[in-house]
């Protein structure tokens, strides 16, 4: 058993890692300032884990909140790649300044392994797929530059401080509790919901831009991997977190009207600012340093999501 602090615990991901670790008897700290993350995500376990409420960027707080922490997942973040362009300077201060304190907290406090929320999004748009790691980063949304520069940070204070870091690039991560009615909403909780509704989703470009969408059970094990792998093989080093398969918008909403029984064609809308046209990883890197298998494919996993929304928002309209 080992004590694990997780920012954004209350968030979709971070959630995910505090049920899983709460279930196989670890102790479990959130540090959570509510913006994105809800409540009734931790419920289940609420009187399991030591909840603080608190933001990223009071230092104080986050310091505290590391003390005797064996690993620290960071998962807290301001997400959302339109959000960053519409509002830079929030998501700057959480992203950036929030993953400076987690660091120095961390390293203040004796922390053995920070594990870091990284993004595809590093990529860009240059040319090359497979995406592997040894690839320049061309950042193009503030996002991605401010997730960027947490990997850039997490590796600083490996080299310079010996604190271990892991960074998963994460590609496109959907599933239950992945909040589906913000404007800044991951495309599939916003597609399942409104088809729920019997709505019609918007697709922003012409729906042939393609993502390596990852089932949230798959960066949960990636997650765990990444805290006991070799400090030799993982420490300091960036991992592409996903399944290694591209679907495009238009053959998302194809399969997701099909589950869900809609029957109705998208609306097509200017593209996004900012937006990746195509995202592919390659994952040996994680495979081969962390043992990282994807447990839960694309289909599998739109199955179950689907199946979580359902449940969640019984009694909404479907058409
Ligand atoms: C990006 C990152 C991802 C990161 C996420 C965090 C890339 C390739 N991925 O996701 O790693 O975790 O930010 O927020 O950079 N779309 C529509 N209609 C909608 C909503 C979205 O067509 O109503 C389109 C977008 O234009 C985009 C795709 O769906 O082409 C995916 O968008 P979204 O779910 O917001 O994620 P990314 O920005 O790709």
């Amino acid at each position: 058993m080992a004590n694990y602090l997780i920012t954004g615990g209350a968030g979709f991901i971070g959630s995910h890692l505090a049920h899983a670790l709460v279930e196989r008897g670890d102790s479990v700290r959130v540090l959570d300032n509510f913006e994105t993350g809800l409540e009734k995500n931790l419920a289940p376990i609420r009187d399991r884990i030591d909840l603080r409420r608190a933001d990223l960027i009071d230092a104080a707080a986050v310091l505290s909140a590391c003390e005797g922490m064996d690993y620290v997942l960071h998962q807290g973040a301001l997400p959302s790649v339109p959000r960053s362009v519409k509002q830079p300077r929030p998501s700057h201060e959480t992203n950036i300044d929030g993953t400076f304190n987690v660091l120095e907290g961390a390293r203040q406090a004796g922390v053995k392994r920070v594990v870091y929320a990284a993004s595809s999004s590093a990529y860009g748009n240059q040319p090359g797929f497979p995406r592997v790691e040894t690839m320049a980063p061309q950042p193009l949304s503030p996002y991605a530059v401010q997730k960027l520069t947490g990997e850039l940070y997490m590796q600083a204070y490996w080299r310079v401080y010996g604190l271990e870091t892991v960074c998963l690039r994460y590609f496109n991560i959907f599933g239950a509790r992945q909040v589906p009615d913000s404007p800044y909403s991951g495309v599939m909780a916003r597609f399942i919901l409104m088809m729920m509704r019997g709505e019609r989703p918007t697709i922003f470009g012409d729906g042939e831009q393609g993502r390596d969408f990852t089932h949230i059970e798959n960066v949960v094990s990636a997650n765990l991997l990444a805290v006991h792998a070799t400090a030799t093989l993982a420490a300091g080093r960036v991992f592409n977190i996903a399944c290694g398969q591209r679907h495009t918008l238009n053959e998302t909403f194809g399969l997701l009207a099909t589950l869900l029984g809609f029957e109705h064609p998208p609306i097509y809308g200017p593209e996004r600012e900012g937006d990746v046209r195509d995202s592919l990883a390659d994952i040996s890197a994680a495979s081969q340093a962390l043992g990282y298998v994807p447990q839960v494919g694309f289909e599998e996993g739109l199955r179950r999501t689907v199946r979580w929304y359902r449940d969640e928002f019984a009694g909404q309209k479907e058409e």
